[in-house]
């Protein structure tokens, strides 16, 4: 069931179209089942509400579940001095800024945030948006036009393939992380032609990393700008949290690093890093900085205040490389296929969509809360149960987690034969 990407646009059941000569805007929502199907099913698995603050252990009915499905990597949205900091903000400048960036939107601790983002990731400037998704959208289809190339990683989120379209330029798409496949597509293109290639760092549902040194090899070789989407990089990787270019040393080659701050920096909100000339360029171009509200004073000084804990408990970005160890770890060596993960996300191949989301749902009851991948964002028989390990997770809960996990292995026939 390709559930996320139904888009059933056209034909009308057969005996509606007959009862009405008009067809309706709406017909299509009443010929969208794929929900209510599977809530029938009791296989229904999102909008779970969650009761309590995004920790380690989260309440959803009443009911207390190890949460193993949240991208606040580093635990910070529960930091006390985090709270304070979002909490002095909302005091002195209220709940919204009430325009935009661009108009009445901006703050100093907008440009205080954008100064400290962009000495993390080492680069001149940096410019916050209003959520990471609108980042992406903006950048690309501000710096790309017709006529220019966008070469992507078939991974790649959502947002970046929403700025392509909107930029109307030229889609390229690669397999995943092929980089013979990426040079192969680079060479097709017009020599002289402009061109961006854009990758994850760390890929949001696989957990594996992309190849930086490669890429940026292809890409010199080629004559194009590399944009890194770092949502999952930044807080991650690299000296600091600084993300994915600076784990692999190669900051000067990347020409835009984009982060947000709804994963380790415990907020929302998104940010793009790049040269002075560039982010000049975007802060008058990029239309959800120009027409869309800035962000509220309590995320930005959030971010500001997660910035200040990353500096001064930079053990929380150990212990998160060590329950990442350790949780991937015990699941090889009970036998299931976790990909290629090399960070906090955490895969586990559960096959189609009908027995990934019994897994998922087993897994609930054993009291684990996990998130299920359906096609389109994984194919369609390579359905992922992603798991998210954070710096604030125990062992005792990482062990419950993989006896519930072994558990639901054995049930649903997802280990490997061990040799
Ligand atoms: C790789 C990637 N890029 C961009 C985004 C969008 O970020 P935000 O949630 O801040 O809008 C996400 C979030 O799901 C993501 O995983």
């Amino acid at each position: 069931m390709d559930f996320m990407s139904s888009h059933p646009s056209t034909p009308l059941a057969p005996g509606r179209a007959a009862a009405s000569a008009r067809s309706s805007l709406f017909d299509k929502c009443g010929a969208f089942t794929r929900a209510d199907e599977l809530k029938a099913l009791g296989l229904y698995p999102y909008q779970r509400v969650i009761e309590s603050g995004q920790d380690t252990e989260v309440l959803v009915n009443g009911r207390k579940l190890l949460m193993l499905g949240s991208n606040s990597y580093l635990e910070l949205t529960t930091h006390p001095a985090i709270k304070a900091r979002a909490a002095a903000a909302l005091q002195r400048y209220g709940s919204g800024c009430a325009g935009s960036r661009f108009l009445n939107g901006t703050l100093p601790i907008h440009l205080e945030l954008e100064r400290r983002l962009a000495a993390l990731v080492g680069k001149e400037a940096a410019l916050v948006f209003p959520t990471g998704f609108q980042t992406n959208t903006g950048v690309v289809a501000s710096l790309v036009h017709p006529g220019e190339f966008v070469i992507v990683d078939k991974y790649i989120h959502a947002c970046v393939l929403d700025g392509c379209a909107l930029s109307q330029g030229t889609l390229v798409r690669y397999n995943h992380n092929d980089m013979l496949d990426l040079e192969d597509k680079l060479g097709r293109l017009p020599e002289a032609a402009n061109k961006l290639i854009i990758t994850d760092g760390v890929f949001s549902m696989e957990g594996d990393l992309c190849d930086l040194p490669r890429i940026t090899a292809l890409a010199r070789a080629a004559g194009a700008q590399v944009m890194v989407d770092d949502a999952h990089g930044i807080g991650v990787l690299g000296p600091g949290g600084a993300g994915t270019a600076a784990h692999f040393g190669l900051t000067g080659q990347v020409d835009l690093i984009m982060g947000t701050f709804s994963k380790s920096l415990a907020a929302i909100g998104g940010f793009i890093a790049a040269d002075e000339r560039v982010i000049n360029y975007l802060m008058h171009t990029a239309r959800p900085f120009l027409f869309s509200a800035s962000a509220a004073p309590a995320s930005v000084a959030a971010v500001l205040a997660a910035l200040e804990v990353m500096e001064r408990e930079p053990e929380r970005f150990e212990r998160l490389r060590e329950n990442a160890r350790f949780l991937k770890e015990g699941l090889d060596q009970l036998g299931f296929d976790t990909g290629r993960s090399a960070s906090p996300i955490i895969p586990i191949v559960a096959g189609d969509w009908e027995r990934c989301l019994r897994v998922w749902k087993f897994l609930q009851e054993q009291g684990i809360f996990v998130n299920p991948v359906l096609a389109p964002a994984v194919p369609a028989n390579r359905c992922l149960i992603r798991l998210s390990v954070t710096a604030g997770h125990t062992r005792a809960q990482l062990a419950r987690a993989l006896d519930a996990l072994a558990l639901a292995g054995r049930r649903f026939g997802l280990l490997r034969e061990r040799t």
